[in-house]
Order: structure tokens, then C-alpha cells, then sequence
């Protein structure tokens, strides 16, 4: 049967009043530990040229080929239209907003954004068309050291959030003269194999072919595990980065697992890449992922930058904290019964919301009888009602009620309501 109403796009998701508390939580843990290493947000556009995305992420990557929403501008006054593209991810643009506002030349910035981002991939559990990322960009550093503090923070993102079955995977990509002699070897070995690569290997075995070692596809993985390893061709200098920052780890008490074949989805790689992996989302079980990329700033058109970053996706950590929803039902329902209480009723309640900044205060609107008032005031969730009928005014008091527990109504001075409330609502 066909529905009435329009409904929305394919894997473009609601987040109902149901699931922001939690939403809200993750990003108010994720921003309080952000901040906590000095990290300054920055917000970016949703859409950028298309030739932005393609050139950074690499013509021969999913994201690319198949993912991206991208569509014609209007034209312009000649007719030219510009090739636009929803951001499929939150690096490049911030590449190129540093480029274009002088934020990188000399300097060192550690920046953060939060927001959604578009990817037209199949949806299914933790995997949508619009997901949102909270994500970190370091430049301006070349060592180790930068790439342990970030991997350090992202470990007390999980230790704030109660998350603790995630898993360390690190590699390092090298730089991209090693990854070329490795990608002939890599060339060599699966052209010997050729016939039991899958389609999308071999069609990728000369365009990309590091990306086969990112394959999921259970019939390739054996031909896949016997293959050269990138961290056998690695040079020296990129040698010594990775052990510099194993051992910072080690030294730390970060336990991780080196991921021979950790090549990660887009281009823009070099030396350092890391994944946090849980076992409890199925196959989509990276939680938060990144990596170095110091090529990218320059290939951008800006000045030489080393940079280091990772993101994540807020609906996969929502859905390993989905039993943990914090509570945002409202602790008081204000009933205000006969049209003289309204005026009343209205500034006591700003007089609360004054006194006690962490009450969640529901206000009636709407009138009606007590019972009607009183059915809404117990649909609400709410802990106590308030109420102000004309009994009340004159004697200048309110009735409290408790709405789940047995307890005795009471009735308060108006001036004493904020002393009695506040031991519960203060802090
Ligand atoms: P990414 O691995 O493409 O990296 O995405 C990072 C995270 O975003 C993933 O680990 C996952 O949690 C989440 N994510 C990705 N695609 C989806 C989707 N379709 N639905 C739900 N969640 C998704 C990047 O985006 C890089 N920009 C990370 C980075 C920053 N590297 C350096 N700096």
C-alpha cells in the first residue's frame, strides 16, 4: 500500500526526542575530554566542490566511485555550473578551510568538529546515508609523540563514556615512495593469484591495489593473509616513527594489536593509521579510525604541513551505549487550575528555573480541568506536580504531589518551595 506522506531518503535517519539524551551525552563526554587537551572547534561547510573530495580521497576509492552525493549548482551568469558534493567526511574540508584561512603556515592547531556527513553506501546497522562524525585534526606535527597524545585521547573518549571492549589496531602506511615499491611487489603477487581474486580485486589490482588487503570478502582472505606486507618495505625513517610511537604506547599503558593489513578506505594515508574496533557491531565494528596524511595540505595547494587526524561515527557509540540512556523526562509537571493562576504560575516557575538550574520544570499550557491537568502531569514521567489552583493563590502557597512514590501531598509557602526543592535539583 502506498503511504500518503513523503517519507525520508533512504538511510537518512530521525533522532527522536527517544535518543538525543544520549546523543547529547556521547558529545557532551566527547567535547568536555576534546577540550580537556585543548583541542578549539571548528565548523565547516556541508558542501564543497566535487574536485575536492576526488582529488584528496583518490579517484579509486569507494567514497569516490560510488558514495558521494554530488549534483550541478545552478548556473551562473555565463551558464557555468559548478560540480558540488555533500562531504563525505570531514578532513579534507578542513584542509581546505586552513589552506584558504592562513589557520596552518607556521603554526600548530589542533581542531575538532562534530557534524554529518553523506556517504551513499548500502545501509544496514551502524552504517547510513547521512551519519554524523565527531572528528580531530592535529598540524603542524611531524613526530610520534603528536600520534600517541591522539591516540591517548581517543582512549579516555571510551574511559569517560564507559565504553570498554574496543580494540587498538595500528599500522603504519610508510611514505608514498615505499608504499610505490610495495605496491609492485603487492602488483606482482596478486597477478600471480590472478584468477582467485574476486572482480572487485581484480579490478582494483592496478588502479589500487592496496585496497584488495582491505577486502571483507571470506573467499580472498587466505590469498590475502599469505601476501608481502606493507611493514617489510617500510623505510627507516617511517621505521622509526612506528616503533618511536609503539613505544610511547607501551610506555603509556595503551595495549593495541598491529594490523598488518589496516590500509584504511581513503588515499590520503601515510605512515600512522589507527582503527578502534569493537566485536559487538557486526561488520561494521569501527568505531573510530584515522591516521597521519602529510601530503595532503601541500597536494591542497597550501604550504608543506604534517597533520594527523581520526573520527567517529556518534550512531555507533550510540549504539553500544543504547542501554545506558540517560533520563530527560522532567522532574516537576506545574498544574495551574482557573485563569487567574497563569500569570502566578508562569513566574513561580521562572523563579525555579532561576533558583535551580538542573530542575527540568514542565509548565501546563493549554488549561483544562485538575484531572485533565492531572492525567497530563502523570503521562509527563514527572516526578512531583506542582500545583497552583485558586485556593493556593489567595493563601499564597502551592500543593506538591508526588506522582511515584506514596508519599503524603503537602502544601508549602511559596516562598519556601525553593529551600524544600532545592537538596533534590541543586546540582
Ligand atoms: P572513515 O574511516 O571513513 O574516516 O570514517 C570514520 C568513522 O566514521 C568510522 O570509523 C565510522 O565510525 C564512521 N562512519 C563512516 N562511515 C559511516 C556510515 N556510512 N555510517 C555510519 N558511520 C560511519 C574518515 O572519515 C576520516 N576523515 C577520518 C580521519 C580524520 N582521518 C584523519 N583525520
Amino acid at each position: 500500500m502506498s503511504k500518503k506522506y513523503i517519507q525520508a531518503i533512504k538511510g537518512m535517519n530521525d533522532i527522536l526526542p527517544i535518543q538525543t539524551p544520549l546523543w547529547q551525552h556521547i558529545e557532551e563526554k566527547i567535547r568536555h575530554v576534546l577540550e580537556a587537551y585543548s583541542y578549539q572547534e571548528i565548523r565547516l561547510p556541508l558542501l564543497e566542490k566535487t574536485e575536492l573530495f576526488s582529488r584528496a580521497i583518490g579517484e579509486v576509492t569507494d567514497i569516490v566511485e560510488k558514495e558521494m552525493f554530488t549534483f550541478l549548482d545552478r548556473p551562473d551568469k555565463h551558464g557555468k555550473a559548478d560540480s558540488l558534493t555533500l562531504r563525505p567526511e570531514g578532513t579534507v574540508g578542513c584542509v581546505r578551510a586552513g589552506i584558504e584561512q592562513g589557520l596552518f603556515y607556521n603554526q600548530i592547531r589542533r581542531l575538532w568538529y562534530m557534524g554529518p556527513m553523506f556517504r551513499h553506501e548500502n545501509p544496514q546497522k551502524g552504517r547510513y546515508r547521512q551519519f554524523y562524525q565527531i572528528g580531530a585534526e592535529v598540524y603542524g606535527l611531524s613526530g610520534p609523540d603528536i600520534d600517541a597524545e591522539i591516540i591517548l585521547m581517543t582512549a579516555r573518549f571510551w574511559q569517560h563514556l564507559g565504553i570498554n571492549d574496543l580494540e587498538l589496531q595500528i599500522n603504519s602506511l610508510g611514505t608514498a615512495s615505499t608504499r610505490a615499491t610495495y605496491r609492485e611487489h603487492l602488483v606482482k603477487y596478486f597477478s600471480d593469484h590472478h584468477s582467485e581474486l574476486d572482480a572487485d580485486s581484480q579490478r582494483r589490482l592496478h588502479k589500487n591495489p592496496l585496497r584488495i588487503l582491505d577486502s571483507k570478502n571470506p573467499e580472498i582472505q587466505a590469498l590475502i593473509e599469505a601476501a608481502p606486507q606493507l611493514l617489510d618495505y617500510l623505510d627507516e625513517e617511517s621505521q622509526a616513527h612506528f616503533t618511536g610511537l609503539k613505544q610511547l604506547l607501551d610506555h603509556i599503558g595503551i595495549t593495541y594489536q598491529v594490523n598488518p593489513r589496516l590500509v584504511r578506505g581513503l588515499d590520503y594515508y601515510n605512515r600512522t593509521v589507527f582503527e578502534w574496533v569493537t566485536k559487538s557491531l557486526g561488520s561494521q565494528g569501527t568505531v573510530c579510525a584515522g591516521g597521519r596524511y602529510d601530503s595532503l595540505v601541500e597536494q591542497q595547494g597550501g604550504h608543506s604541513t604534517p597533520a594527523i587526524g581520526f573520527a567517529m561515527g556518534i550512531e555507533r557509540l550510540a549504539l553500544l551505549l543504547s542501554q545506558n540512556v540517560p533520563d530527560n523526562t522532567p522532574h516537576i509537571y506545574l498544574i495551574m487550575v482557573g485563569e487567574k493562576t497563569i500569570t502566578q504560575g508562569f513566574s513561580l516557575a521562572e523563579s525555579l528555573r532561576d533558583a535551580l538550574p538542573k530542575l527540568r520544570l514542565l509548565t501546563h499550557c493549554g488549561g483544562g480541568s485538575f484531572k485533565s491537568q492531572f492525567k497530563r502531569a502523570d503521562k509527563s514521567g514527572a516526578l512531583m506536580a506542582l500545583i497552583l489552583g485558586e485556593d493556593e493563590i489567595a493563601k499564597q502557597q502551592v500543593t506538591l504531589k508526588y506522582l511515584r512514590e506514596k508519599k503524603p501531598q503537602i502544601s508549602l509557602a511559596q516562598t519556601e518551595i525553593v529551600e524544600y526543592l532545592s537538596p533534590f535539583f541543586s546540582n
